[in-house]
């Protein structure tokens, strides 16, 4: 077999084998195969489409690249979820502890920000001493004790879709519906977990702005869940603009204790209840995803997913200080305002363009080697729907450094859009395919 003659066959738009796909994604990893080719066979695959038997052909070939998780040692169906990334969404770092209350397993793979959205890596390195690069017995150890863990990826996990990932950044090949739903499912599926809930975020702060993309992608990844035999729920989600307030990994951390003390906002609390409702009845712990999301609600008003977001931290090494004492998480040497120019409406709240902001103030990375500094970000102080007096603050920038300030208050600023009526509030949930 050839690379060339497999790229020329789906540029002329013909169907590849599975030992032909393999054969592209094997010798990628080992190195026979270069950037180049293996680039321009992304952009036939961009262009042409796959069909459904090579999406679930590629996927198989991911998953082999690397090593997969046996969790047969923690009791119980494990569950697990995953977003296609957001602004603001810290909802792992609550649903885990409060689906685990519940008493689901869920052994929660995370990685880091890239781009203009965040990384749950990175919020929980903002809690003083969190562990989160476990060896894999580790892993096992934290999970059969606590019944969660929030970790990192230390294992080899499709090491395949690590080096097409970072090809796709840089040849304008991300968004095909094919490549993120093979990239997603094959993570998802060598983690090992027997259900997958899927939040698929539509809206300019996602990858998919348009609910149709989204239905397409949630269609595939649930049709690839059957295929390899893991339940998949996939819940799609609203992200036109941030989830919940904070921008910005220990705001974020903040946040989240929050709202597992029931104080949290009521975009962020809802979609928890939602996915975490699913996550229930797709781990069988509940008849159906109401009757998850009523007892969720319970043990949020108990306080049970606090306590069990203690032990997990207790258990990867990190301070519980800061659950009771949260001025205790880094925080930023200045807050600076901005505010409304006119009174009105909000219209919209451009969520990429404030995941932008909290980029510039320093919150993430746009290669790999930036690091991050915990402390800064955003707080969005108004969302769509709500009414804004002239000079009343729209958010506050948790600044350490002048460096891009200006930039970053006119960015901010322009981020919303104030308007003379009242806007229809756009939805939180567009679907659940299931
Ligand atoms: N998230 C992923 O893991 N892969 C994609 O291709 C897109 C989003």
């Amino acid at each position: 077999m050839r690379a060339l003659d497999l790229i020329i066959k789906k540029r002329d738009g013909r169907r590849l084998s599975f030992q032909e796909i393999d054969y592209l994604i094997q010798g990628y990893v080992s190195g026979a195969i270069p950037d180049y080719q293996i680039s321009a066979f992304l952009m036939a695959v961009f262009l042409r489409g796959l069909d459904f038997s090579e999406t679930r052909d590629l996927t198989r070939a991911m998953i082999r690249s690397g090593d997969t998780l046996d969790l047969t040692g923690i009791p119980g169906v494990k569950v697990d979820k995953h977003s296609t990334g957001g602004v603001g969404d810290k909802t792992t770092l609550i649903l885990v502890p409060l689906v685990a209350a519940a008493g689901a397993a869920v052994v929660k793979m995370s990685g880091r920000a890239l781009g203009h959205t965040g990384g749950t890596l990175d919020k929980l390195e903002a809690i003083p001493g969190f562990r989160v690069d476990l060896p894999f017995e580790e892993i096992l150890g934290v999970a059969r004790r606590t019944g969660a863990v929030l970790a990192g990826q230390t294992i080899n996990l499709v090491p395949a879709d690590k080096k097409i990932y970072a090809l796709r950044d840089v040849t304008g090949t991300v968004d095909s519906l094919p490549l993120i739903a093979s990239s997603i499912m094959s993570k998802k599926i060598a983690a090992g977990a027997d259900r997958i809930v899927l939040d698929v975020k539509v809206g300019s702060g996602g990858f998919l702005p348009i609910v149709e993309q989204a239905q397409a992608l949630g269609e595939m990844m649930a049709a690839l869940g059957q295929e390899f035999d893991r339940k998949t729920v996939i819940i799609l989600s609203s992200m036109v603009q941030p989830l919940g307030c904070a921008v910005g990994n220990a705001l974020e951390v903040q946040e989240a204790v929050a709202t597992l003390k029931g104080e949290g906002p009521a975009d962020l609390t809802e979609l928890c209840l939602v996915l975490g409702g699913e996550m229930l009845a797709a781990a069988g712990v509940t008849e159906t995803p109401q009757l998850g999301r009523d007892r969720l609600q319970v043990l949020l008003e108990q306080g049970a997913g606090l306590e069990k977001l203690r032990e997990i931290i207790i258990a990867q090494g990190g301070s519980t200080d800061i659950i009771d004492d949260p001025s205790l998480l880094p925080a930023a040497a200045q807050r600076i305002e901005v505010t409304a120019p006119h009174s009105g409406f909000i219209q919209e709240v451009d969520a990429r363009e404030v995941g932008w902001v909290s980029l510039l103030l320093g919150a993430g990375r746009l290669c790999k080697e930036d690091t991050i500094d915990p402390a800064v970000g955003i707080t969005v102080m108004k969302k769509i729907g709500d009414a804004v007096a002239a000079g009343e603050v729209l958010a506050v920038l948790h600044v350490n450094s002048t460096e891009n300030l200006d930039e970053a208050k006119r960015r901010m600023s322009q981020a919303f859009t104030i308007g003379r009526k009242k806007p229809s509030l756009p939805p939180l949930i567009y679907d659940v395919i299931r």
